[in-house]
């Protein structure tokens, strides 16, 4: 297999990461397929609705969705899990970006090896799982050929992608994977051993817990944390805007899976439990960038009110 061959992609998971990675995927020439899940009682009319939503998202914002032109997105099939499932045979590489849990994770990979072209690629967007977590008990093949590519968000403007491999990886199929990620969608690739949370979110996501802990103990205003914070050097977002780019929910899940793989003399233990204010934001809806009420810590009134629980 060479470069020129990862010309089909599906992406499965049309949430913040899989758009992302489909648009992506599609400015780089691929034809791609964005399937999402059903929900349960939805009309055949409705099976699709995440994954249209979002391509619809992709066309319409700039900023999230991250088409480089209309014409692009020609190029992009929607579809859901359950009607569509079939048409992965025939890829060359399917990401998978959905919810953090590595027991529906590895549900989902057991379907796809029953449909997957033997030379197709399968890739894990997982933000802490380890890849040999991910690939326990599956088949030979699968094994061979699947890796883990950690992308960030925003997937069009962040370059950097993490990849985990093993040493079974199809040394054919990996430097495809690698040529697509790299020449094609104009990553920059780094290969990271495979530990819980790689190296970005095993030292980012400490970093955003104490931030925040520090941050609501000391009832800062979120403005002025992130003014502070963004002066002195650190990214652009800041603490809060960082929490409501990755999403006010998923990052409880992120912490609680990395505190599940980690021993419990890390000192990470210690802020793997995010604040009260998380779980009252989540309950209301406020999932950040990508609530469907879009508000976080910087949308209305939270703002005015400072960090106190
Ligand atoms: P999200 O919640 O925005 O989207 C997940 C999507 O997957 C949802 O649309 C959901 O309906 C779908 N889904 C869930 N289970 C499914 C299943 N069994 N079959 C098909 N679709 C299913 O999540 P997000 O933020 O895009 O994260 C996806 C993955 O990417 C996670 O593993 C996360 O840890 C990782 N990640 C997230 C980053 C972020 O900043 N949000 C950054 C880097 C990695």
């Amino acid at each position: 297999m060479t470069d020129t061959q990862i010309r089909r992609v599906a992406v499965i998971g049309a949430g913040v990461m899989g758009a992302g990675i489909a648009a992506q995927a599609a400015n780089a020439g691929a034809q791609v397929l964005l399937l999402d899940r059903p929900s349960e009682g939805d009309s055949f009319a409705e099976r699709n609705l995440i994954a249209a939503g979002a391509l619809e998202r992709m066309i319409k914002d700039g900023s999230r969705g991250a088409l480089m032109s209309s014409g692009v997105a020609d190029r992009i099939t929607v579809g859901n899990t359950e009607d569509h499932f079939s048409e992965l045979a025939g890829q060359d590489w399917i990401v998978e970006a959905i919810v953090e849990r590595l027991d529906v994770k590895r549900a989902l990979y057991q379907r796809i090896d029953q449909v997957r072209s033997a030379h197709c690629m399968v890739s894990s967007n997982t933000s802490t799982l380890p890849l040999k977590h991910l690939l326990d008990g599956m088949s030979d093949g699968f094994r061979q050929h699947f890796v883990v590519t950690h992308f960030f968000n925003p997937p069009r403007y962040m370059r950097l992608v993490e990849f985990v491999s093993t040493d079974e990886t199809s040394p054919e199929g990996l430097a495809a994977l690698k040529a697509f990620n790299d020449k094609g969608m104009g990553k920059t690739l780094i290969t990271c051993a495979d530990r819980p949370g790689f190296i970005a979110n095993r030292l980012g996501v400490y970093w955003m817990q104490v931030a925040l802990q520090e941050a609501v103990s000391l009832e800062l205003d979120v403005q002025q944390a992130d003014q502070v914070m963004q002066l002195c050097g650190f990214p652009r977002t800041g603490v809060f805007g960082l929490w409501d780019l990755c999403g006010i929910d998923l990052m409880p899940e992120v912490t609680a899976s990395l505190s599940r793989l980690l021993p419990e003399e890390d000192a990470f233990q210690r802020y793997a439990r995010s604040p009260e204010l998380i779980s009252t934001m989540i309950e209301k809806g406020w999932h950040g960038r990508k609530g469907k009420v879009l508000q976080g810590f910087y949308r209305q009134s939270i703002n005015d009110q400072g960090l106190k629980q």
